[in-house]
Protein backbone atom coordinates (compact mmCIF):
# COMPACT_ATOMS: atom_id res chain seq x y z
CA UNK A 1 0.00 0.00 0.00
CA UNK A 2 2.70 2.62 1.19
CA UNK A 3 4.22 1.73 -2.57
CA UNK A 4 0.76 2.70 -4.20
CA UNK A 5 0.38 5.82 -2.36
CA UNK A 6 3.88 6.75 -3.23
CA UNK A 7 2.98 6.05 -6.80
CA UNK A 8 -0.15 7.99 -7.16
CA UNK A 9 1.96 11.38 -5.37
CA UNK A 10 4.49 11.13 -8.14
CA UNK A 11 1.70 10.46 -10.45
CA UNK A 12 -0.12 13.79 -9.78
CA UNK A 13 3.35 15.43 -9.73
CA UNK A 14 4.09 13.94 -13.30
CA UNK A 15 -0.03 14.65 -14.19
CA UNK A 16 0.20 18.58 -12.84
CA UNK A 17 4.28 18.81 -15.00
CA UNK A 18 2.02 17.28 -18.12
CA UNK A 19 -0.78 19.28 -18.39
CA UNK A 20 1.26 22.95 -17.83
CA UNK A 21 3.26 21.40 -20.44
CA UNK A 22 0.58 20.80 -22.96
CA UNK A 23 -0.79 24.25 -22.11
CA UNK A 24 1.27 26.19 -23.57
CA UNK A 25 0.95 24.71 -27.25
CA UNK A 26 -2.61 25.34 -26.84
CA UNK A 27 -2.52 29.17 -25.55
CA UNK A 28 -0.19 29.49 -28.30
CA UNK A 29 -2.79 28.08 -30.88
CA UNK A 30 -5.90 29.68 -29.52
CA UNK A 31 -8.01 31.82 -31.27
CA UNK A 32 -5.95 31.17 -34.76
CA UNK A 33 -7.38 27.57 -35.37
CA UNK A 34 -7.12 26.97 -39.02
CA UNK A 35 -8.63 23.47 -40.06
CA UNK A 36 -11.10 21.89 -38.25
CA UNK A 37 -11.55 17.68 -38.49
CA UNK A 38 -15.35 16.46 -38.21
CA UNK A 39 -15.07 12.92 -36.65
CA UNK A 40 -18.75 11.50 -35.90
CA UNK A 41 -20.67 14.62 -36.61
CA UNK A 42 -20.44 18.45 -37.31
CA UNK A 43 -20.40 19.05 -33.44
CA UNK A 44 -17.47 16.03 -32.76
CA UNK A 45 -14.68 18.20 -33.94
CA UNK A 46 -10.84 17.58 -33.63
CA UNK A 47 -7.91 19.85 -34.35
CA UNK A 48 -4.03 19.98 -34.59
CA UNK A 49 -3.86 21.44 -31.35
CA UNK A 50 -5.56 18.45 -29.78
CA UNK A 51 -3.35 16.33 -31.07
CA UNK A 52 -0.47 18.44 -30.23
CA UNK A 53 -1.50 18.26 -26.51
CA UNK A 54 -2.11 14.77 -26.93
CA UNK A 55 1.49 14.27 -27.52
CA UNK A 56 3.29 16.55 -24.93
CA UNK A 57 0.96 14.80 -22.42
CA UNK A 58 1.42 11.15 -23.45
CA UNK A 59 4.96 11.86 -23.85
CA UNK A 60 5.75 12.68 -20.54
CA UNK A 61 3.55 9.54 -18.87
CA UNK A 62 5.62 7.45 -20.80
CA UNK A 63 9.00 8.97 -19.62
CA UNK A 64 7.98 8.42 -15.86
CA UNK A 65 5.63 5.35 -16.06
CA UNK A 66 6.42 2.80 -19.02
CA UNK A 67 4.56 -0.33 -17.56
CA UNK A 68 1.60 2.31 -17.36
CA UNK A 69 -1.59 1.53 -19.75
CA UNK A 70 -2.63 5.36 -21.19
CA UNK A 71 -6.04 5.34 -22.70
CA UNK A 72 -6.53 8.80 -24.47
CA UNK A 73 -9.32 10.13 -26.20
CA UNK A 74 -7.48 11.19 -29.36
CA UNK A 75 -4.18 8.36 -29.61
CA UNK A 76 -3.71 5.11 -27.38
CA UNK A 77 -6.74 2.72 -25.98
CA UNK A 78 -4.80 0.05 -24.12
CA UNK A 79 -6.83 -0.72 -21.35
CA UNK A 80 -4.09 -2.88 -19.99
CA UNK A 81 -6.11 -5.78 -18.07
CA UNK A 82 -3.08 -6.97 -16.07
CA UNK A 83 -1.52 -3.78 -14.85
CA UNK A 84 -2.53 -1.73 -11.88
CA UNK A 85 -2.31 1.93 -13.44
CA UNK A 86 -4.41 3.51 -16.28
CA UNK A 87 -4.23 6.60 -17.46
CA UNK A 88 -7.02 8.38 -18.81
CA UNK A 89 -6.43 11.61 -20.27
CA UNK A 90 -8.56 14.06 -22.16
CA UNK A 91 -5.90 16.21 -24.28
CA UNK A 92 -8.43 19.21 -24.58
CA UNK A 93 -11.84 19.22 -23.17
CA UNK A 94 -13.70 21.70 -24.87
CA UNK A 95 -12.41 21.60 -28.34
CA UNK A 96 -15.51 23.26 -29.88
CA UNK A 97 -15.05 26.18 -27.50
CA UNK A 98 -11.42 26.19 -28.71
CA UNK A 99 -11.85 26.00 -31.91
CA UNK A 100 -14.24 29.16 -31.69
CA UNK A 101 -11.86 30.80 -29.39
CA UNK A 102 -13.76 30.82 -26.60
CA UNK A 103 -11.38 30.32 -23.53
CA UNK A 104 -13.63 28.05 -21.65
CA UNK A 105 -11.54 24.52 -22.56
CA UNK A 106 -9.25 22.31 -20.01
CA UNK A 107 -6.64 19.43 -20.08
CA UNK A 108 -7.47 16.62 -17.84
CA UNK A 109 -5.39 14.29 -17.02
CA UNK A 110 -6.78 11.16 -14.27
CA UNK A 111 -5.35 8.13 -13.36
CA UNK A 112 -6.88 4.91 -12.22
CA UNK A 113 -5.43 1.84 -9.91
CA UNK A 114 -7.57 -1.15 -10.41
CA UNK A 115 -10.30 0.63 -12.40
CA UNK A 116 -10.98 3.25 -9.93
CA UNK A 117 -9.81 7.08 -10.28
CA UNK A 118 -7.68 7.81 -7.92
CA UNK A 119 -5.98 10.97 -9.06
CA UNK A 120 -7.29 13.58 -10.91
CA UNK A 121 -5.91 16.90 -12.57
CA UNK A 122 -7.39 19.47 -14.23
CA UNK A 123 -5.84 22.65 -15.98
CA UNK A 124 -7.00 25.54 -16.96
CA UNK A 125 -4.65 27.05 -19.68
CA UNK A 126 -5.96 30.48 -20.20
CA UNK A 127 -6.34 31.84 -16.09
CA UNK A 128 -3.15 29.04 -15.61
CA UNK A 129 -5.58 27.58 -13.04
CA UNK A 130 -5.16 23.96 -12.05
CA UNK A 131 -7.44 21.71 -10.26
CA UNK A 132 -5.98 18.37 -8.43
CA UNK A 133 -7.04 15.78 -5.76
CA UNK A 134 -5.78 12.69 -4.54
CA UNK A 135 -9.25 10.04 -3.42
CA UNK A 136 -9.44 10.38 0.16
CA UNK A 137 -6.59 12.90 0.14
CA UNK A 138 -6.16 16.59 -0.37
CA UNK A 139 -7.82 18.57 -3.25
CA UNK A 140 -6.82 21.97 -4.23
CA UNK A 141 -7.08 25.06 -6.91
CA UNK A 142 -3.87 25.77 -7.03
CA UNK A 143 -2.65 25.53 -3.77
CA UNK A 144 -5.58 26.60 -2.00
CA UNK A 145 -8.03 23.85 -0.58
CA UNK A 146 -11.82 23.82 -2.47
CA UNK A 147 -14.92 22.39 -0.92
CA UNK A 148 -18.44 22.12 -2.60
CA UNK A 149 -21.57 24.71 -1.31
CA UNK A 150 -23.77 23.12 1.09
CA UNK A 151 -26.88 24.76 -0.81
CA UNK A 152 -30.22 22.18 -0.11
CA UNK A 153 -32.59 24.25 -1.60
CA UNK A 154 -32.64 24.61 -5.32
CA UNK A 155 -34.87 28.22 -5.57
CA UNK A 156 -30.67 29.66 -4.55
CA UNK A 157 -28.97 27.03 -6.41
CA UNK A 158 -26.64 27.56 -9.88
CA UNK A 159 -26.61 24.43 -11.61
CA UNK A 160 -24.48 23.32 -14.82
CA UNK A 161 -25.78 21.01 -17.84
CA UNK A 162 -23.39 19.42 -19.60
CA UNK A 163 -24.23 17.47 -23.08
CA UNK A 164 -28.11 17.31 -22.95
CA UNK A 165 -29.10 16.70 -26.60
CA UNK A 166 -32.47 16.84 -25.94
CA UNK A 167 -32.26 19.71 -23.49
CA UNK A 168 -34.73 18.36 -20.48
CA UNK A 169 -32.43 18.79 -17.82
CA UNK A 170 -32.09 22.97 -18.99
CA UNK A 171 -35.95 23.19 -19.52
CA UNK A 172 -36.96 21.93 -16.54
CA UNK A 173 -34.55 23.41 -13.89
CA UNK A 174 -33.95 26.84 -15.37
CA UNK A 175 -37.46 27.26 -13.90
CA UNK A 176 -36.82 25.72 -10.18
CA UNK A 177 -33.33 27.19 -9.64
CA UNK A 178 -31.37 30.06 -9.89
CA UNK A 179 -29.77 29.24 -13.24
CA UNK A 180 -28.72 26.45 -15.64
CA UNK A 181 -25.13 27.46 -17.41
CA UNK A 182 -23.92 25.37 -20.67
CA UNK A 183 -20.69 25.91 -20.56
CA UNK A 184 -19.00 23.87 -22.75
CA UNK A 185 -16.19 21.49 -21.09
CA UNK A 186 -17.12 18.54 -18.77
CA UNK A 187 -13.80 18.40 -17.03
CA UNK A 188 -14.38 21.52 -16.02
CA UNK A 189 -17.83 21.34 -14.80
CA UNK A 190 -16.97 18.77 -12.34
CA UNK A 191 -14.20 21.24 -10.91
CA UNK A 192 -16.60 24.02 -11.01
CA UNK A 193 -18.90 21.60 -8.98
CA UNK A 194 -15.82 21.26 -6.51
CA UNK A 195 -15.05 24.67 -5.85
CA UNK A 196 -18.58 26.34 -5.41
CA UNK A 197 -19.22 28.02 -8.55
CA UNK A 198 -21.93 25.29 -9.02
CA UNK A 199 -24.22 23.77 -6.79
CA UNK A 200 -25.02 20.57 -9.35
CA UNK A 201 -24.24 19.19 -12.83
CA UNK A 202 -25.94 16.79 -15.36
CA UNK A 203 -24.43 15.60 -18.52
CA UNK A 204 -25.90 12.66 -20.32
CA UNK A 205 -23.00 10.22 -22.78
CA UNK A 206 -20.21 10.65 -20.53
CA UNK A 207 -17.01 9.19 -21.72
CA UNK A 208 -14.09 8.03 -19.57
CA UNK A 209 -11.78 10.69 -20.32
CA UNK A 210 -14.61 13.44 -19.75
CA UNK A 211 -14.91 12.81 -16.25
CA UNK A 212 -12.17 10.71 -14.60
CA UNK A 213 -9.93 13.33 -13.31
CA UNK A 214 -13.15 15.97 -12.49
CA UNK A 215 -14.57 12.78 -10.74
CA UNK A 216 -12.08 12.34 -8.33
CA UNK A 217 -11.93 16.42 -7.52
CA UNK A 218 -15.20 16.66 -6.91
CA UNK A 219 -15.81 13.62 -4.67
CA UNK A 220 -12.42 14.75 -2.65
CA UNK A 221 -14.18 18.10 -1.99
CA UNK A 222 -17.61 16.44 -0.93
CA UNK A 223 -19.58 16.25 -4.21
CA UNK A 224 -21.95 13.43 -4.82
CA UNK A 225 -22.28 11.48 -8.15
CA UNK A 226 -25.42 9.10 -9.13
CA UNK A 227 -27.08 8.44 -12.24
CA UNK A 228 -30.49 9.75 -13.69
CA UNK A 229 -32.29 6.98 -11.03
CA UNK A 230 -30.11 7.52 -8.15
CA UNK A 231 -28.35 4.66 -8.13
CA UNK A 232 -24.19 5.32 -7.18
CA UNK A 233 -22.84 6.33 -10.51
CA UNK A 234 -20.11 3.88 -11.55
CA UNK A 235 -16.63 4.65 -13.80
CA UNK A 236 -16.06 2.47 -16.27
CA UNK A 237 -13.49 2.74 -19.55
CA UNK A 238 -16.36 1.13 -21.71
CA UNK A 239 -16.97 3.78 -23.94
CA UNK A 240 -19.80 1.20 -25.59
CA UNK A 241 -21.86 1.64 -22.27
CA UNK A 242 -22.31 6.09 -21.95
CA UNK A 243 -23.22 6.94 -18.91
CA UNK A 244 -25.50 9.82 -17.85
CA UNK A 245 -24.22 11.43 -14.85
CA UNK A 246 -25.71 13.80 -11.85
CA UNK A 247 -22.59 15.30 -9.52
CA UNK A 248 -24.30 17.61 -6.22
CA UNK A 249 -22.54 19.24 -3.48
CA UNK A 250 -24.66 16.15 -1.43
CA UNK A 251 -27.54 18.33 0.46
CA UNK A 252 -29.18 19.20 -3.29
CA UNK A 253 -29.24 15.65 -4.35
CA UNK A 254 -32.33 14.11 -3.16
CA UNK A 255 -34.52 17.56 -4.66
CA UNK A 256 -33.03 17.19 -8.36
CA UNK A 257 -33.95 13.21 -7.83
CA UNK A 258 -37.36 13.70 -7.10
CA UNK A 259 -37.82 16.30 -9.75
CA UNK A 260 -36.14 13.29 -12.07
CA UNK A 261 -38.36 10.27 -10.66
CA UNK A 262 -41.36 12.38 -10.81
CA UNK A 263 -40.88 13.37 -14.61
CA UNK A 264 -39.46 16.56 -16.05
CA UNK A 265 -42.83 19.33 -16.73
CA UNK A 266 -41.02 19.86 -20.54
CA UNK A 267 -44.30 20.40 -23.14
CA UNK A 268 -44.67 17.37 -25.30
CA UNK A 269 -42.88 15.10 -23.36
CA UNK A 270 -44.58 11.85 -21.34
CA UNK A 271 -44.41 12.36 -17.28
CA UNK A 272 -41.62 9.64 -16.91
CA UNK A 273 -38.45 9.89 -18.02
CA UNK A 274 -37.74 7.65 -20.65
CA UNK A 275 -34.09 8.72 -21.92
CA UNK A 276 -33.87 5.17 -24.24
CA UNK A 277 -36.54 6.94 -26.16
CA UNK A 278 -37.49 10.28 -28.21
CA UNK A 279 -41.01 12.17 -27.56
CA UNK A 280 -44.21 11.17 -25.50
C1 LIG B 1 -16.82 17.49 -25.03
C2 LIG B 1 -17.00 18.60 -24.04
C3 LIG B 1 -18.45 19.05 -24.02
C4 LIG B 1 -19.39 17.90 -23.71
C5 LIG B 1 -19.18 16.78 -24.72
C6 LIG B 1 -17.71 16.34 -24.70
P1 LIG B 1 -14.40 17.35 -26.20
O1 LIG B 1 -15.48 17.04 -25.02
O2 LIG B 1 -16.65 18.19 -22.73
O3 LIG B 1 -18.62 20.02 -23.01
O4 LIG B 1 -20.69 18.36 -23.77
O5 LIG B 1 -20.00 15.69 -24.36
O6 LIG B 1 -17.53 15.31 -25.64
O7 LIG B 1 -14.80 16.57 -27.40
O8 LIG B 1 -14.37 18.80 -26.42
O9 LIG B 1 -13.16 16.79 -25.60
CA1 LIG C 1 -13.93 15.11 -28.68
CA1 LIG D 1 -13.95 15.81 -23.62
CA1 LIG E 1 -11.14 16.17 -26.11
Amino acid sequence: AEEGVDTIERALTIATEAAEAAGEPLRELHGQVESIDVKSDKSDIVTEADHQADRVITTVIRNEFPDHAIFSEESVRQTNADGDYTWVVDPLDGTGNFAHGNPNYSISIGLLEDGVPVMGVVYIPETDELFSAIAGGDVRKDSEPIVTTDRDSLDESMLISGYDPDGTFLTHFYQESRGVRRLGSAALNLCYLASGSADAVWERDTYPWDIAAGLVIARAAGAEFTDETGEPFEFSLDTDEQRTLLGSNGSLHPEILDHLESGLAVPNRSKSVDFAQDGP
